[in-house]
């Protein structure tokens, strides 16, 4: 199979209250944990490239790796680029075969936001690529971006309609409480996501894909294991996975998840290292982390987005 778009696997989520996983990708073994549950629970999947592990990895080993993918798995999967940040680099994206992008252009006026991702829109439309766009601004840390719970915004519904209307998009990331990164709350604080704003923009937006970006649940176990295999790791809390859920029953059909890859990546690499520490053959110590990416994302395909089966 052929990578496809996201159009109709939003669709088919929107109309079915369940949501499509993004995973974050950079390397061999994540694709293929990813791919390889998939394939298993035979769910559709989004790769996901942000700016940094495109130029971590390279444009072109990643489009090859997602490629092989493609063909050892036979599963609807869609190539997109995560928090693209000008024209510029979903033009190289779309160029280079991806088959979804994400201007984020949530840092900028509305205005400004509005004419860069319709410029976007056209480009991407035109060469038969789809595109997502963000409308508020989460808290947390994407590459040399941080941005500090003060500065983050939630949605302003009363938005959505116009936004969409003028450029165009596909489906629209918005800011409900979620983000970036695994500390998402305080120790002791009550997780809290505005499921008003959510439902406000679903009532304003009828069957328009809603994306939620910072959506790790940030698994108590891997972090334990880092914690007690020599990580300097605070205790951490994320987004319950019971709110996901709720979230993918309404008009979220995208959830991004890359902080809870890292986490089950680097417990496996950790809890390996420490129990064979005269072994130095990286096989032997990525084949951990690839199984727990697996494990993870079988769970989040059954347990959190509710995609099982939904590949046809
Ligand atoms: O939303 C951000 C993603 O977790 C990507 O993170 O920019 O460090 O690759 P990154
Ligand atoms: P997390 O840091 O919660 O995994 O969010 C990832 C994300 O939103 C990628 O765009
Ligand atoms: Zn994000």
């Amino acid at each position: 199979m052929a990578l496809v778009t996201t159009k109709e696997m939003f669709q088919k989520a929107y109309a079915g209250g369940y949501a499509i996983g993004a995973f974050n990708v950079n390397n061999m073994e994540i694709i293929q944990g990813i791919t390889e549950a998939a394939k298993e629970e035979n769910s559709p999947v989004i790769l996901q490239v942000s700016a940094g592990a495109r130029k971590y990895a390279k444009h072109v080993y990643l489009t090859k790796l997602v490629e092989a993918a493609l063909l050892d798995t036979d599963l609807p999967i869609a190539l997109h680029l995560d928090h693209g940040d000008d024209f510029e680099i979903c033009k190289s994206c779309i160029d280079g075969g991806f088959s979804s992008v994400m201007i984020d252009g949530s840092k900028h006026t509305f205005e400004d936001n509005i004419a860069l991702t319709k410029k976007v829109v056209e480009y991407a439309h035109a060469h038969g690529c789809v595109v997502e766009g963000e409308l508020g601004k989460l808290a947390g840390v994407e590459d040399d971006v941080n941005v500090s719970a003060a500065d983050a915004s939630y949605t302003r519904p009363e938005e959505v309609e116009e936004f969409v209307t003028r450029t165009g998009v596909d489906s629209l990331a918005i800011a409900i409480g979620t983000s970036h990164g695994a500390f998402k709350f305080k120790p002791g604080q009550k997780p809290q996501l505005r499921f008003d704003i959510l439902e406000e923009v679903a009532k304003r937006l009828p069957n328009f894909p809603i994306v939620l970006h910072g959506a790790s649940s940030v698994s108590q176990e891997y972090v334990k294991l880092i914690q007690q295999y020599g990580g300097q790791m605070e205790d951490a809390i994320g987004i319950p996975e019971d709110m996901l859920r709720q979230a993918a029953g309404m008009a979220v059909c995208k959830i991004n998840i890359d902080s809870d890859l890292r986490l089950a990546f680097t417990a496996g690499i950790r809890e390996y290292i420490a129990n064979n520490p005269s072994h130095f053959d990286p096989r032997q110590y990525l084949t951990p982390s690839r199984n727990n990416i697996k494990a993870l994302v079988k769970h989040k395909i059954v347990n959190v987005l509710g995609s099982s089966g939904a590949a046809k």
